[in-house]
């Protein structure tokens, strides 16, 4: 078969320093932690692949090695995948014109990496050619888009505004962070420092009269980046209410992998998902719990929506609930981690050391 002589490129930005989902992310770049078993930009390299676009390039920065000692020259995902790293983390505008010289076709699709998707990508490369778009944004229907910045289209799909967060949204359709650029738009972008493209370019394109337009679905969508949406993605993925190509065999309530141990009594729900060599004690309760490898929750403890790093021990009948847990802690028996707590990586809480109640 020939070649495509005028490919499309899929650009990933993978730079940002992940934050909110600390402190997992000090160990790790967010678009690399492991979500249903896989490093999570797995399901969208898929995804990419399996709408036939072959050649990625990840624009990096945060711990930019991790990305090409696990993924290689791509050839193991059927891809092709160059690697573009930024000294100076350059925004998602400045990234997207950095990679412009490993750029081969006439249009580039772009994607934040951390988002988990459901949408049809060739829909998008068709609205994109059918509208003559100079830029096509991908904007998602969503149930509350107060959260997200809005971004309404008149009635031939022409983008009208680029609204920040508001309690009084004049729309449900937001920036789902996919985009369609015509080559000569990043050719544009100012080079050699931060901007933003949600900031600066399309605003800015828009008052130069270019062609933006929306391709608007109600496809799955989830942006990854806190630990409630990291929770409730990754369950989303372990019971296939969100697609990935990268994901085998039928989906369930929980997800356990090779060389884990599950007691007898041990209850697993909510998507739960028990990484390699980790163990789960006698009659814990592990509901929507996300155990990274070598995670040990003890006889009688609770975890719900959290997440556990690798090596965390959870002792006998401690609770943990919507917390995040870094790498290598250890909680002793009794321990109660409410609502928002984050243990730093190697911590050592005593038994009964963290209490919500005055039980003793
Ligand atoms: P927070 O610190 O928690 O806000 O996370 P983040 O640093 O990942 O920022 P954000 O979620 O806004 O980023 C959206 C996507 O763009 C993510 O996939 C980031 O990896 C990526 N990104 C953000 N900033 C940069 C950057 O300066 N350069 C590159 N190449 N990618 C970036």
């Amino acid at each position: 078969m020939m070649s495509d002589p005028n490919p499309t490129d899929a650009v990933i930005l993978v730079g940002g320093k992940g934050t909110r989902l600390r402190p997992l992310t000090l160990s790790a770049p967010k678009p690399m932690l492991p979500t249903a078993g896989l490093p999570f930009l797995t399901h969208l390299l898929a995804r990419i692949e399996a709408a036939g676009v072959k050649h990625v390039v990840l624009g990096t920065s945060f711990k930019a090695e991790v990305f090409e000692d696990y993924f290689g020259d791509g050839s193991k995902m059927g891809l092709e995948i160059d690697y573009v790293f930024e000294t100076e983390p350059l925004g998602t505008g400045g990234g997207i014109r950095n990679v412009l010289p490993k750029l081969r076709g006439d249009n580039v699709m772009v994607f934040n990496g951390d988002v988990l998707g459901g949408t049809d990508l060739n829909a998008i490369l068709e609205t994109h050619e059918k509208t003559d778009a100079d830029v096509t944004l991908h904007l998602v229907r969503v149930g509350d888009p107060r959260a997200f910045g809005c971004v309404p289209t008149d009635e031939d799909g022409r983008v009208s505004a680029f609204l920040e967060k508001t309690q009084d949204p004049p729309t449900d359709q937001i920036n789902a962070g996919c985009y369609v650029f015509k080559r000569e738009i990043i050719e544009q972008i100012p080079e050699g420092r931060p901007v933003s493209v949600e900031r600066e370019v399309f605003p800015n394109l828009l008052a130069e009269g270019k062609r933006v337009f929306g391709h608007v679905d109600s496809s799955y969508w989830r942006d990854m980046g806190t630990p409630e949406d990291f929770v409730r993605g990754s369950a989303d993925l372990v019971r296939g209410i969100a697609p990935s190509p990268a994901l085998e065999g039928p989906r369930g309530e929980s997800l356990v992998h090779p060389g884990a141990g599950i007691a007898p009594g041990a209850v697993l729900i909510g998507g739960t998902v028990v990484g390699r060599g980790a163990e789960v004690g006698a009659g814990a309760r592990l509901d929507g719990a996300i155990l990274f490898d070598g995670a040990v929750v003890e006889a009688g403890a609770v975890v719900e929506r959290s997440i556990l790093g690798f090596g965390v021990r959870i002792g006998p009948r401690a609770l943990v609930r919507d917390a995040v847990i870094g790498d290598g802690a250890d909680i002793g028996a009794r321990c109660e981690l409410l609502r928002g707590a984050r243990v730093w990586p190697g911590v050592t809480l005593p038994d009964g050391g963290v209490r919500f109640s005055t039980d003793v």
